[in-house]
């Protein structure tokens, strides 16, 4: 059973990885960052004092891994740097909080984490159980995300499973996103003394790479849910007639089947990103499609830009604005070092997020979700984009690494590295106390728009 999971999941992280191009960008600058780190690192050790930027230090000479002790400095020396200016924040769901951007801000070393152990949880597939795979440092798990404008709500979960009795939340997308809906699962379920009352609809496993899973919290008949679709839109058969080596296509006007299911959720959550390269699509045979025809030629920007296009004109015909919230996830970062997925990249040795400043560039992923909902006013308003990307790319620490092989087979080898899925309890924690966040100010909007509703006068 471990043995057809873990083989499972090392072929999922090998189909993972991001559009070519970007590729040599991000080589670049990573070059760039073990350099200036080799500097930092050195400035680090003479002047560790708070305020000092740590750009780079876990990017200090890969060949050889921090020492506990060193990791430890590094942890103080952040935690300083993180206290100061602590006072004065509005809460995000307080007044004056409401305009804060949640996702400009610092990871800061927080004792009360992790939200839960994945030895308790019984809903996380074991390549995501790393401590339990053999990862000797626990460090990644002890991070909170703090915004510099605002406070976050504390994640509770019994007040988020009261929020949703009767309703339904699902996760759309790629196996990060299945990730994250894991990690919402533990979450959530932390709450629940008796796990035996939250159970699969169709007695389904979870570690069966199913296309679609629904948890039901039977005491809140509250279900949380997964649909697999990795691009978002249709993939299929190529129609009859296409040129040879079209073996399938993306059906760029189409959303992908499972709308049926969703569609009437009451919190959507999507994300794409991850298979949109050249390997996941053209080189395997699968072209895009527009209306009847195959577009031979377009490239993936084009076709992702597409597919975001459908997906919102979806979301602004087709769902119900009064009662679905929709997030729309941006792009998790990868962090292979050394080399690619294939070519045995590695991220094992990084024990500490990067607190430096973020590179002066931006993801062309989400840019180019930013340019289709600015240009679509109706979208923009109904769907808010979780640019959870630049906060991620810090998070070098927290990938499942070697650890991915399940409980009892140890770690595996170096050159069949996951540095794209995440450890849990870990990094999708987070971007779910961005979903509670987003989630519960939504419920107070409602509560505020239908209070006063009720006060105007018949
Ligand atoms: C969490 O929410 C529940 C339900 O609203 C509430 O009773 C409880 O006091 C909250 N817990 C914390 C720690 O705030
Ligand atoms: C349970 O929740 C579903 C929506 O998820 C709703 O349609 C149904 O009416 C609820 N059942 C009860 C008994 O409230
Ligand atoms: C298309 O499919 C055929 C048969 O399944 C396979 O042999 C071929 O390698 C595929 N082409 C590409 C480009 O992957
Ligand atoms: C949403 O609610 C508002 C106010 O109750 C109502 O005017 C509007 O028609 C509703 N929209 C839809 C799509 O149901
Ligand atoms: C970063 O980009 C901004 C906006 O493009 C530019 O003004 C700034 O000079 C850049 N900073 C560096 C260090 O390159």
């Amino acid at each position: 059973m471990t043995k057809n999971t873990s083989s499972d999941f090392s072929k999922k992280s090998k189909q993972c990885n991001p559009i070519e191009p970007f590729l040599g960008v991000l080589g670049f600058i990573l070059a760039i960052c073990l350099l200036a780190g080799g500097f930092f690192y050195l400035e680090y050790r003479t002047v560790l004092r708070p305020g000092v930027p740590l750009f780079g230090i876990s990017g200090a000479p890969s060949a050889s891994p921090l020492e506990d002790y060193e990791v430890k400095a590094a942890i103080d020396t952040a935690t300083a740097a993180t206290t100061v200016n602590t006072n004065g924040r509005p809460g995000f769901l307080d007044k004056g909080g409401e305009s804060c951007d949640i996702y400009d801000g610092n990871w800061v070393w927080d004792d009360d984490y992790p939200l839960y152990q994945s030895h308790d949880c019984p809903f996380v597939d074991n390549g995501f159980r790393c401590l339990e795979n053999g990862r000797p440092d626990s460090y990644y798990t002890k991070w909170r995300w703090q915004p510099n404008a605002c406070d976050l709500p504390r994640f509770n979960a019994t007040l988020m499973l009261e929020k949703l009795r009767n309703r339904r939340l699902a996760f759309i997308g790629d196996s990060i996103g299945r990730n994250q809906w894991e990690s919402m699962l533990c979450m959530l379920a932390a709450a629940v003394p008796n796990k035996d009352s939250i159970y699969e609809v169709n007695g389904s496993p979870i570690t069966k790479h199913k296309g679609f899973l629904s948890f039901k919290f039977e005491d809140y008949n509250c279900t949380v849910e997964y649909y697999r679709s990795p691009f978002l839109v249709v993939q299929g058969t190529s129609p009859k007639g296409s040129p040879k080596g079209v073996n399938v296509t993306l059906k760029l006007d189409v959303v992908t089947w499972s709308h049926q299911q969703w569609r009437d959720a009451d919190v959507l959550v999507f994300n794409t990103g991850h298979w949109w390269s050249y390997q996941k699509t053209i080189n395997h045979g699968c072209y895009f499609q527009e209306g009847s025809e195959v577009k031979m030629d377009m490239d993936l920007e084009t076709a992702f830009h597409k597919a975001i296009e459908t997906l919102v004109h979806f979301v602004t015909n087709r769902v119900d604005p009064n009662r679905t919230q929709v997030l729309l996830r941006t792009y998790a970062p990868v962090h292979f070092r050394g080399g690619t997925w294939k070519t045995g990249g590695h991220c094992h040795q990084l024990k500490l997020p990067d607190f430096g400043p973020l590179p002066n560039k931006t993801e062309r992923l989400v840019d180019l979700v930013t340019d289709v909902l600015s240009n679509h006013p109706q979208g923009f308003k109904m769907i808010q984009m979780m640019n959870i990307t630049p906060m991620t790319y810090r998070r070098q620490d927290g990938h499942t690494s070697l650890y991915h092989f399940g409980p009892g087979s140890g770690p595996g080898p170096l050159n069949r590295q996951d540095c794209s899925h995440w450890c849990l309890p870990g990094v999708p924690d987070s971007w779910n106390e961005l979903v509670y966040a987003l989630f519960l100010q939504r419920e107070s909007s409602r509560s505020s728009s239908s209070a006063e509703n009720s006060e105007t006068p018949l």
